[in-house]
């Protein structure tokens, strides 16, 4: 057990007792800072916070398209960089609240400066004045307090802190963007895969948008009373008209804070919220609320939840109020759809809508999520202590869930019917909305009649979000297995970066860039040097691959340096991992997607794939070009069939399709397992002896492997592998394995597969599974042609409801990972190197081809 106490010592000092280490710890606090109270709440100042202001002075960084997309992964990786950064040491309800007191600042509008204003050095033409902020002023100081200090600014890059506060931070940026034109997105209709929609429910349709309903539907028929030349602003600074007049311009108003989940965009601002206010679950007064001023209401209650108002509440009081003042309507409208003006690189989420977007739908997801998890939060903390925030979000928008199948994204609409009764809600807001009153100025008075518009939010709100993706749909659409894939991506800047960086984003969430699972590596098929080193960081790797880096990459394509100087490399990472012992666990794959027509072929090239080839036996080599280069590729590769394919990228591609036969051949590439000795130079006479490693994998999932024959062409009676349960864990594992089938599982036949040609086992809570490789090459006169070894892993939970927390060290993506040893014995070093005889008939063949294509 884990635990802190602190105890507040009066002037400024906190006592920190670890209970486990019995260690004490003085942190000075700042006195001055803390005795104003303002130290943590720089972002609930009606200025933009210091740290953050970089982010719109910075032009690098002001513009979106610079930063990483807002995607869940995204978020997860850079909160785990906080986790892990040195200075910080803290528990989940720590960093939950210190994410939103350093990172979210809500409502930050641009303001048109007068002409006399321009180019002053002195004014930033940001701050906080979209309604947003009000609520946010009072979430910060009233109902998440913070007496821990703000994350320092170096704890992040400032790519990354711009790209948080950006998913953080709630507001609407209502200026005309680019041409104006808001209407370019249904090429991006077919890529919405993840989306149900029942005829009944085009209305409430999210992502996908069908210009021909949309014509017929009229869904911009609230407008039609809505005169833009009418919006007056009330926060009119001087005389001369707002520039947020210019809300009447757009009409694909940026709703920031927006995060793009598998089930649904999330505001992750208020999902943040609500678990930090759970963390810390208090009823706050309504007084102490209103500091200052009346209360309206007589008939509100004396507290609200802290939890509510950080999430449901907290939206649908300012939904009432605003919509409640300003347009006379006594029906509320909660929920407001929007999409993502590039589907694989989500960074800019347009509303279709001007009006009535106090309660959008991200907002409505994050505000359910947050409070589920915010009002729950003591049941994962239970089952493991230390869980941090990454790994709670990284649960629930998973197919797994927290701890159980219940708690999980997938299941959000009932998990909102279970948590969240009418009547709650209802009190809530209605109390909520008087304290809100008091602090935010409305263009009108509410002289009575608030229940009956709170009724109406709370009614409009239960039947939102109809049309989200349930557990059953998702399931079917995303696979059981991760890659733990060591990507080597070559490209040539010959594509337009606006093509080719969505594709290579689709790449990376499809092949899992996280710190447990792949890699990426970008090299330049200029002469194939490191464009972006080696980084299992989404956020960092989409830092660092911009316009200006793809535009400062030498131009075209030398396939015999690359190759070189990529065999080279190769050989230095398999003598690093003889360095470090390393026995397997990670798939390598080195794809060429190129762009450059007529690829120069030559004996040179093909040397060093061959060298390739039979040195490092477990890299899969891929091309995929935009024209068909066949005939100048294929020998160059193991299966010239799979493994080259043509690619025709443009902006507006459907990646999914686009990219499956690549990604297929990625995900068929099983994790390598070595025989560490060989390195890159395969001496015969080392014998691996017995070595291990271990590894993990998730309830209900399975990992792949790949053995190549490089390790046991020529036979050896001992030669095995050993699966082993370590630790305790529920279910069973099943290991499986195949010398034709690339993925073997049990029950194979469901899945397509041979059935005959895959044996498996079952290891129960104990024991172990041995699979022995005993003549494996019998009848094959070539290590290249004696087929691989493929083994496979699967953790059944059948019958398991609830999953303990069994893996918690640091290797551990999911504390209920189920973790196991892979053990082998006596592997060796075989190298096709001495097998002439096949170099030669390939040497012979090529020549044909050429003579063949010549004539
Ligand atoms: C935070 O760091 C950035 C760059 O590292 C710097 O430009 C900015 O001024 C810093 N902000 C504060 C408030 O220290
Ligand atoms: C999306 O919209 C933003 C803002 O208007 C623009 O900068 C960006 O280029 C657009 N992206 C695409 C793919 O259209
Ligand atoms: C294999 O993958 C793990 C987790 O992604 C990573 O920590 C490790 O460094 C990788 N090893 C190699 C040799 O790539
Ligand atoms: C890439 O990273 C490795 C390991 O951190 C380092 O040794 C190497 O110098 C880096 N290469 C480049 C080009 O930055
Ligand atoms: C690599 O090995 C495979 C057999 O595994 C063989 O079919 C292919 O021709 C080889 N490629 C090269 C470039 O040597």
């Amino acid at each position: 057990m884990e635990g802190y106490i602190s105890i507040w010592c009066g002037v400024g000092l906190y006592l920190v007792v670890d209970l486990e280490g019995i260690k004490m710890y003085w942190l000075p606090l700042l006195v001055g800072l803390l005795a104003s109270g303002a130290y943590g709440q720089l972002t609930a100042q009606s200025s933009v916070a210091p740290a953050l202001r970089e982010c719109y002075t910075d032009t690098l960084l002001q513009n979106r398209n610079n930063l990483p997309p807002a995607t869940i992964n995204v978020l997860i990786d850079i909160i785990r960089h906080v986790e892990d950064a040195p200075n910080v040491n803290m528990g989940l309800r720590e960093i939950a609240v210190s994410l939103l007191h350093t990172y979210r600042q809500d409502g930050i509008e641009y303001h048109q400066p007068e002409a006399n204003l321009v180019n002053n050095a002195n004014i930033l033409p940001y701050a906080p004045t979209f309604h947003s902020f009000h609520r946010h002023r009072l979430l910060l100081t009233k109902l998440i307090p913070n007496n821990l200090q703000v994350l320092e600014n170096t704890t992040l890059s400032s790519p990354l802190k711009c790209a948080i506060h950006n998913m953080l931070s709630t507001t609407v940026d209502a200026r005309v963007q680019g041409n104006g034109n808001c209407n370019q997105f249904s090429q991006y209709r077919a890529l919405r895969t993840a989306r149900q929609v029942s005829d009944s429910d085009i209305a409430d349709d999210v992502e996908i948008l069908d210009p021909a309903l949309l014509n017929s539907k009229n869904r911009m028929g609230q407008m039609r009373q809505y005169n833009p030349k009418n919006d007056v602003e009330y926060n009119n600074y001087g005389s001369a008209r707002s520039e947020r007049q210019l809300l009447g311009e757009s009409l694909c108003p940026i709703l920031t804070g927006v995060v793009r989940t598998f089930w649904g965009e999330v505001s992750a601002g208020h999902l943040i919220a609500g678990i930090a206010a759970g963390s810390e679950s208090q009823r706050v007064s309504v007084l102490e609320l209103a500091k200052g001023s009346v209360l309206n209401y007589a008939n509100a209650q004396q507290t609200v939840s802290s939890v509510f108002a950080a999430t449901l509440s907290g939206d649908l009081a300012e939904a009432v109020l605003i919509q409640g003042t300003e347009r006379g309507n006594p029906t509320i409208s909660i929920g407001a759809t929007g999409y993502w003006n590039s589907t694989q690189a989500p960074k800019y989420f347009m509303l279709r809508n001007r009006v009535n977007i106090e309660m959008t739908d991200p907002e409505i997801r994050g505000d359910i999520d947050g409070y589920v998890l915010g009002s729950t939060l003591n049941t994962p903390l239970a089952t493991y202590g230390s869980l941090k925030l990454s790994q709670l979000l990284d649960m629930y928008y998973s197919r797994n869930g927290v701890f159980n199948l219940e708690t999980r994204a997938c299941n959000r609409r009932s998990l909102m019917q279970q948590y969240i009764t009418n009547a709650n809600l209802v009190t809530e807001t209605y109390t909520f909305a008087a304290a809100l009153d008091t602090q935010m100025p409305l263009r009108g008075t509410i002289t009575g009649g608030l229940d009956s518009l709170v009724d109406s939010a709370v009614t409009n709100f239960q039947t939102s979000i109809m049309n989200d993706l349930n557990c059953g749909s998702t399931e079917s659409l995303s696979i059981d297995y991760r890659l733990r894939t060591n990507l080597y991506l070559v490209i040539d800047s010959t594509w337009q970066f606006d093509v080719i960086y969505p594709a290579i984003s689709y790449l990376l969430d499809s092949i899992d860039v996280n710190k447990f699972g792949s890699s990426i590596t970008l090299l330049n098929a200029f002469d194939g040097s490191i464009v972006i080193n080696t980084t299992w960081s989404l956020a960092d790797f989409h830092s660092e691959y911009t316009l200006i880096k793809h535009q400062s990459m030498f131009t075209g394509v030398n396939l015999q340096t690359s190759l070189t100087n990529i065999r080279t490399l190769m050989h230095e990472r398999l003598e690093i991992d003889r360095m470090h012992n390393y026995v397997g666990g990670n798939a390598t794959v080195l794809l060429f997607l190129l762009n450059s027509g007529n690829l120069q072929n030559n004996d040179e090239i093909w040397q060093q794939a061959r060298i390739l080839n039979e040195t490092v036996p477990d890299l899969r080599i891929l091309f995929t070009t935009s024209t068909n280069q066949m005939d100048n590729l294929w020998n160059l590769v193991r299966d010239m069939h799979q493994d080259i394919h043509t690619i025709s990228l443009t902006t507006t591609v459907n990646h999914v399709e686009a990219l499956a036969p690549t990604l297929n051949r990625i995900q068929q590439t099983g994790r390598r397992i070595i025989n560490p000795l060989c390195g890159a130079t395969y001496n015969r006479e080392i014998n691996s002896g017995s070595r291990t490693f271990e590894d993990f994998v998730e309830p209900n999932y399975i990992n792949f492997y790949a053995i190549s024959p490089n390790y046991f062409y020529s036979n050896n009676e001992n030669r095995r592998i050993r699966i082993s349960r370590t630790g305790a864990a529920m279910g069973s594992l099943v290991v499986c394995h195949s010398r034709s089938v690339t993925q073997p599982r049990q029950n194979a036949t469901s899945h397509g597969l041979d059935e005959n040609a895959i044996t498996c086992q079952t290891i129960a809570t104990t024991g172990n599974v041995e699979i022995n490789l005993r003549n494996p090459c019998d009848g094959f006169s070539t290590i290249n042609s004696c087929p691989f070894f493929y083994v496979s892993v699967q953790s059944t939970t059948n019958g398991v409801s609830t999953f303990s927390a069994t893996c918690t060290d640091s290797a551990c993506r999911f504390p209920y990972s189920v973790r196991y040893n892979v053990q082998i014995e006596d592997f060796g070093c075989f190298s096709s190197s001495a097998s002439i005889g096949a170099s030669i008939i390939v040497i012979v063949a090529s020549l044909f081809i050429n003579v063949f294509r010549s004539s």
